[in-house]
């Protein structure tokens, strides 16, 4: 596993170590001029911007940060810095793996979203024909980087998407993380030690699954609790990953009553969370089973899903495709 290393201070010891010919920092356009403390702090010979947010996982863009690699002389002795949320770090992943075979790269998520969950693993890969994450390939960074100081500039509104992971780690193993949430309500946005403990929480929930089955063949599919649904309406509707997951949490914790597995107060704890943080979520979509049959969980006429047994308990089932929809 990459090693985490909690302080961007500590980027450029570790270069130095690895001596790399060039060192590329890729970001987003308004990512450049946001962070540019960071780009500052990072020693590198390059930077090259993409565009900001989802327009960024797209294959016209893969062919064009493959140019920048070419222009840039890129060789197999060089870095790429993945400086942004996960949008950035997605591209990256992806570019890093199929310039020569293979370039290094590393991390440095700067969402709370990307802190907790998609700087690891090593899942990476952009949108395609209208498809989440429909290309990619598993690609693990050399390291992670993860500074709380760039969760200053987030609004609270990018915080609320990175809690719907810390929520989503809460319910799948660590229940503390609920608790925290309770107790501390909406001042998690203003404490930072709280914050930090979240994703330091969060971060160690992922590892573990991640450790247990790096290349997701069953056991860390329960990291996907909220994801059926979540990857079901988030390109349809245009919503941040963070929102869809949290909208996917609540119908799939309804799903789970249904089916008689998840006990009902895990609802209603979670509705609890919700109303303290002050995250409203809107009922109005409509879950879009069509992308459900491009899911990469879906065989014949059945999904394999996690649903939640209790808060900190999780198990993965298979549905038939018709019962789900009814559910729905
Ligand atoms: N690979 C994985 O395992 C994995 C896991 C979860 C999510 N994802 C992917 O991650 C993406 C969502 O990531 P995200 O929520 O980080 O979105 P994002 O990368 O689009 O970032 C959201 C916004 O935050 C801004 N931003 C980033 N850092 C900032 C900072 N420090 N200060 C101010 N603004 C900042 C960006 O400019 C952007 O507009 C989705 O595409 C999703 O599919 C991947
Ligand atoms: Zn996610």
């Amino acid at each position: 596993m990459p090693p985490i290393l909690y302080n961007l201070k500590e980027l450029n010891p570790f270069l130095k170590k690895v001596k790399p010919s060039k060192i590329l920092i890729v970001t987003s356009d308004i990512l450049e001029n946001k962070l540019k403390w960071a780009i500052q702090e990072i020693s590198h010979t390059n930077v090259v911007v993409l565009p900001d947010g989802e327009n960024a996982k797209e294959w016209v863009q893969i062919e064009k940060i493959l140019k920048q690699f070419t222009k840039i002389g890129l060789d197999r002795k060089s870095i790429v810095i993945a400086l942004g949320g996960g949008t950035v770090g997605d591209v990256v992943g992806f570019a890093s793996a199929i310039y020569l075979r293979g370039v290094r790269y590393i991390q440095v998520p700067t969402t709370l979203l990307a802190q907790v969950d998609s700087a690891y693993g090593g899942k990476t890969g952009i949108n395609f024909n209208g498809y989440k994450n429909q290309v990619g390939v598993f690609n693990n960074p050399l390291a992670i980087i993860v500074d709380i100081r760039f969760l200053n500039s987030l609004s609270n509104d990018q915080l609320t998407d990175g809690l719907g992971e810390i929520i989503k780690a809460g319910l799948i193993k660590d229940s503390s993380i609920l608790s925290l949430l309770r107790k501390e309500g909406s001042h998690v946005f203003q404490k930072e030690r709280i914050l930090a403990l979240l994703v330091k929480k969060s971060i160690a929930v992922k590892q573990f699954y991640i450790r247990k089955d790096p290349k997701e063949i069953y056991l860390r599919q329960i990291l996907n609790v909220g994801h059926t649904v979540g990857h079901a309406i988030e390109l349809k509707y245009k919503l941040s990953h963070g929102k869809a997951v949290l909208y996917g949490l609540l119908k799939e914790l309804a799903v789970g009553e249904s089916l008689g597995i998840t006990s009902h107060t895990v609802k209603v704890n979670f509705l609890v969370i919700l109303n303290k943080l002050n995250i409203k979520i809107n009922n109005k979509y409509r879950t879009d089973l069509e992308s459900l049959y491009h899911d990469k969980k879906i065989f014949h006429d059945s999904i394999t899903m996690p649903i939640i047994e209790k808060e900190g308990k999780t198990k993965v089932v298979t549905i038939k495709l018709k019962d789900l929809r009814k559910l729905l």
